[in-house]
């Protein structure tokens, strides 16, 4: 058999091939460059995250997150603010480079029995689900829900910007650098604390009859000190004043927050929690 290819055609033919074959060549390299490049970015976004996180997210929340960032809603992850056991709390750059504050839910099974009573009764929230995810979902539409309740009232919470699911972006309080603003019980002595207490005070009161919410974990823990004012955090479980607990939780609230001012002021200047809770009370059926 004569494997012999004729001079003429290989001219004709293979050549222009080759060169056809060098340009698709290149495109396919620049091409492959192009996607080295992006997963290289990529990786050292994921690590830079995984840094800035702790490394702690499952695959639905880093999903989640991608998401934010692909919509530029989150630019980028700084560093963690807090870890606690339901929620761990970010700083990270949002749109046009505002600081923000990104607290993300734990999908935790452990967690859902008892926030189920912060849900259940509370007219907002009628269908909730079983699962867990549903429940954590809730639970953080729940906190984005209060605060924006809360800010629509004037009440001082950080506020509301976006929700996703368990991830629930609010504005960040505190040095532009990332250090937070100091809860009430890191302030050390508390300059004016007869202010700040009436402040409080005020606003436990404002909240139950003019927002319609009782915090119900309110103390010197959910309490930021900024600019020497008292700003609110952490309302997730404020229910509406139609939840059957609702008076419980004002009265708890009151008690911690007497407490807490008591170490600085005696009992004339605050009154008592009795006196207060019968005078919101009052008030609240009146209206
Ligand atoms: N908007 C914010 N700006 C600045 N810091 C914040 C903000 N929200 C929360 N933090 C910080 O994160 C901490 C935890 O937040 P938060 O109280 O909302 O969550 P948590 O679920 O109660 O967490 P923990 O279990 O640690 O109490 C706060 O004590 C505060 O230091
Ligand atoms: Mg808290």
């Amino acid at each position: 058999m004569n494997l012999k290819i004729n001079p003429i055609l290989k001219k004709n033919q293979i050549k222009p091939i080759m060169k056809r074959d060098t340009m698709v060549e290149d495109k396919l390299v620049d091409r492959l460059e192009q996607k080295r490049d992006k997963q290289r970015i990529k990786k050292k976004r994921k690590k830079e995250e995984r840094m800035a996180t702790g490394g702690v997210f499952d695959k639905y929340t880093t999903e989640n997150i991608n998401k934010l960032r692909v919509k530029g809603i989150i630019k980028e992850f700084v560093g963690i603010i807090s870890a606690g056991k339901e929620a761990n709390v970010y700083f990270a750059i949002g749109e046009e480079d505002k600081p923000l504050a990104v607290k993300i839910y734990k999908i935790d099974p452990q967690n859902t029995k008892w926030m189920k009573n912060y849900i259940i009764g509370d007219p907002r929230f009628k269908k909730i689900g079983n699962s867990t995810h549903k429940i954590i979902y809730t639970w953080s539409k729940k906190e984005f829900k209060n605060l924006k309740q809360l800010h629509r009232h004037n009440i001082p919470v950080p506020e509301p910007i976006f929700c996703v699911n368990n991830i629930v972006l609010m504005e960040y309080i505190g040095e532009k650098n990332g250090s937070p603003a100091p809860r009430l019980k890191d302030v050390n002595p508390l300059p004016e604390p007869v202010k700040i207490f009436l402040k409080v005070i005020q606003y436990i009161e404002d909240m139950y009859l003019i927002a319609n919410l009782v915090h119900g974990d309110l103390s010197e823990y959910n309490i930021l000190y900024w600019n020497d004012e008292p700003i609110i955090i952490d309302v997730s479980q404020a229910v509406s004043t139609y939840h059957v607990n609702a008076p419980v939780f004002l009265k708890r609230d009151l008690i911690n927050v007497f407490n807490f001012f008591g170490d600085y002021l005696n009992e004339k200047t605050i009154g008592t929690v009795d006196t207060l809770y019968s005078k919101i009370m009052k008030a609240y059926h009146n209206k």
